[in-house]
């Protein structure tokens, strides 16, 4: 294990190296911008440049939505005023990131080629008006596309103020299926590539059942939820059907990366901005990009966070799981876009918490992000964005409250970049912690496709964990299967529904070499095509955890069951998987009520030097659950750091962060050799310490 792990953090150095050509290790933060000089009068642009590095800012970024100013008229392009713009901000020391503007066409494009339009699940064509409406699928949108890409990396690709590109906008159709007859014949061909034969898919999306039997491939259409007349397509059509879709999408991501490698100098870094909790998109597909970056907007309505003032603060993990989720992927990751201040299209759009934009900022630094960008510089007056805060506010100039918490933060960046030292060793205590969570997108998809109970949900299921993790003061790294399990102690893998026994076999071999694995409920329920196997329930994982699941139950929304650990009862009312366990297996938790009283809901086995826990529940609060993981890295011989409710703290670069999340004082013990940078530990809400 320790041969592997000090392998990992060589790969994870080697990784960095790469990275030094795109982000110097000693800047560790870096901070830009959004600007829109297509919407701003060109007098003004050298003022907001100029304001812009002044306030403190490193780069900007450009021309995502540029495509109309770009590209008047099809083939006559403009690019003077861009011209302009970059070299203004080369005038004010700002580098730049420039978008390619695929995420809205010109409207004399969508009109002369509405086949470029993603049709709606209803039949209909999508309009003109928004973004994201043109289809990956599209022949003619890809050429273009290739057009627009060509023509700006021609111009811009040996420009050194160029720092990287960013394609598109976070693509992703936001979640809307398209039904556009391209789609539908790429589709067919990824099927045929799979399957090779219509017996093959027939037997794995079960046609045998309700006459759903296909001749031959050209029958075949998207699967539907609301064109059907009962119920709702097959599971099993429906995720190869998002399997096609995140494909699909990250071919068309990867075509515009393809354009751009070939031209752009080897300085300049390639991403895109996913959408940092999107499901429909894979961002494990997009190989051939440097990195992939997020977009993050922590108030947006739907949190409530911890306390009275949580809705202004955030969800405490919520900024972490992004930076864990999107770090591992490359070794590398930034923010692209984060919420300076109230916005304007959530359900409701409170005022932030007074210094919790700055906390933001901290929690970036902490989980290990190049850069953090923020959207965006000027209040719009007009446009679908009216009300979304900017640093400044409407009248261009007045630092908006967001504004000013920027500069704080990057007066910070710059004073904790002069403490930099290039050999910090990662305290070992926390290193060895460090914890992967197995994603497979495969198991989001089939069980909220098919939940069984209206209280199943799979984020808030990962999320519950994780959050559970995170409040112990562990590193995590978001993994997919294809990653080498043995760098980690701990893996968490949530509610993981479908699989094989290759991936059995894999757990297996990852625990008796050491590793501590965690399965939850539903785990290894069915096979890679969704089917259940032909043989005792769960056959894989059952025998992998040492105890059937006989059944698996479910409460009223608004009754609870309970269960007993530890000498106390915990309620549970979303998912009851019942466990009968084998000899060699510990049970940890039982059902304290219901006709299964007594039975498991909790096991754990040692298998090897390791050690295999199965979370057979999932609770509303997440407190067994807590409780569970804390018993795991305790046998596993791991110390962990409990933190105070809603206290998020992590280690970069010889750097201690801790911010408050809750509505709480939060008191933190540092040790006694800490020297406080900013900060104190008495954390009042949004509040951060920084020690070494
Ligand atoms: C993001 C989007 C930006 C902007 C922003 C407003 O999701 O990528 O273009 O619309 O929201 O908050």
């Amino acid at each position: 294990m320790k041969t592997i792990f000090i392998f990992l953090i060589f790969l994870v150095f080697q990784t960095s190296m790469f990275a030094q050509s795109y982000f110097k290790p000693e800047n560790m933060l870096e901070t830009g911008v959004y600007y829109y000089p297509e919407s701003w009068s060109p007098d003004q642009w050298e003022r907001d440049i100029k304001n812009i590095s002044e306030i403190g800012f490193e780069f900007i970024h450009l021309a995502e939505f540029g495509w109309a100013k770009m590209e008047p008229e099809e083939g006559k392009y403009d690019f003077a005023w861009l011209d302009k713009v970059i070299e203004l901000s080369a005038k004010y020391k700002l580098k730049v990131i420039l978008g390619t503007p695929t995420a809205a066409p010109p409207v004399w494009l969508s009109q002369k080629y509405p086949e470029i339009l993603i049709v709606l699940e209803t039949g209909q064509r999508a309009q003109h008006g928004t973004r994201e409406h043109y289809s990956w699928s599209s022949a003619k949108y890809r050429e273009m596309t290739e057009k627009i890409v060509s023509a700006m990396a021609k111009r811009y690709s040996q420009n050194k103020n160029i720092w990287g590109w960013q394609i598109d906008n976070e693509p992703s159709h936001y979640g809307v299926v398209d039904y556009n007859e391209e789609a539908r014949l790429h589709f067919i061909e990824w099927l045929k590539k799979k399957y090779g034969t219509v017996e093959k898919l027939n037997h794995a999306w079960g046609t045998a059942f309700w006459s759903i039997t296909f001749n031959n491939f050209n029958q075949i259409e998207i699967p539907s939820k609301l064109k059907q007349v009962t119920d709702v397509a097959s599971q099993h059509s429906m995720i190869d059907y998002k399997r096609f879709s995140a494909d699909e999408c990250a071919d068309y991501v990867s075509f515009q990366g393809k354009i751009l490698k070939a031209t752009v100098r080897k300085e300049q870094f390639v991403t895109t901005n996913f959408m940092h909790h999107h499901t429909e998109v894979n961002p494990w597909l997009n190989d051939d990009l440097d990195f992939i970056s997020y977009t993050m907007y922590p108030i947006s309505g739907r949190y409530a966070g911890i306390g009275d003032q949580g809705f202004r603060l955030g969800e405490p993990a919520r900024i972490s799981y992004a930076n864990d989720f999107f770090r591992p992927l490359k070794g590398i990751t930034g923010v692209m876009e984060l919420q300076p201040g109230q916005i304007n299209w959530a359900p409701l759009n409170p005022q932030l918490y007074p210094g919790v934009v700055r906390a933001w900022l901290w929690n970036c630094f902490a989980g290990g992000l190049s850069f953090a960008c923020t959207y965006r510089y000027r209040q719009p007056l007009f446009g679908c964005e009216q009300y979304h805060y900017g640093i400044v506010g409407t009248d261009g100039v007045t630092l908006s409250s967001g504004g000013a918490e920027y500069k704080q933060f990057m007066l910070e960046m710059k004073q904790i970049r002069t403490r930099y030292n290039a050999n910090a060793v990662c305290p070992p205590d926390y290193m060895a912690l460090k914890t992967a969570f197995l994603f497979n997108l495969d198991n989001l998809w089939d069980t909220e496709w098919q939940k069984q109970t209206i209280q199943w949900d799979y984020k808030k299921h990962q999320g519950k964990l994780y959050s559970a993790v995170k409040s112990l003061c562990v590193p995590v790294d978001f993994i997919s299967e294809k990653v080498d399990f043995s760098a980690y102690n701990v893996m968490v893998a949530p509610a993981y529904q479908l699989l094989d026994k290759q991936l059995v076999d894999k757990w297996k071999s990852y625990a008796e070499n050491g590793g501590n694995l965690v399965l939850t409920c539903r785990a290894g329920q069915k096979d890679r095509d969704g089917h259940f196997f032909e043989a005792k329930w769960a056959p894989y994982v059952s025998e992998l955890i040492g105890a059937d699941i006989p059944m698996f139950d479910h409460m009223p929304v608004d009754q609870f069951a309970k269960i007993a650990f530890g000498g106390k009862q915990y309620e549970w009312n979303n998912w009851a998987d019942i466990l009968e366990p084998s000899k060699d297996a510990e049970v940890w938790a039982t059902y304290s009520d219901q006709f299964y009283a007594g039975k498991a809901a909790v096991v754990h086995r040692k298998l090897g030097k390791g050690s295999v826990t199965y979370i057979g529940c999932d609770t509303d609060d997440g407190l067994l659950e807590k409780e569970i993981l804390k018993k795991v890295y305790q046998s596993a011989g791991l110390t962990y750091n409990e933190l105070p409710e809603g206290v998020i703290q992590h280690w970069r670069d010889g750097f201690w962060v801790a911010i408050n999340y809750s509505s709480n004082v939060a008191k933190l013990t540092l040790p006694d050799n800490a020297q406080i940078i900013f900060g104190s530990p008495e954390l009042k809400p949004a509040e951060v310490v920084v020690w070494k």
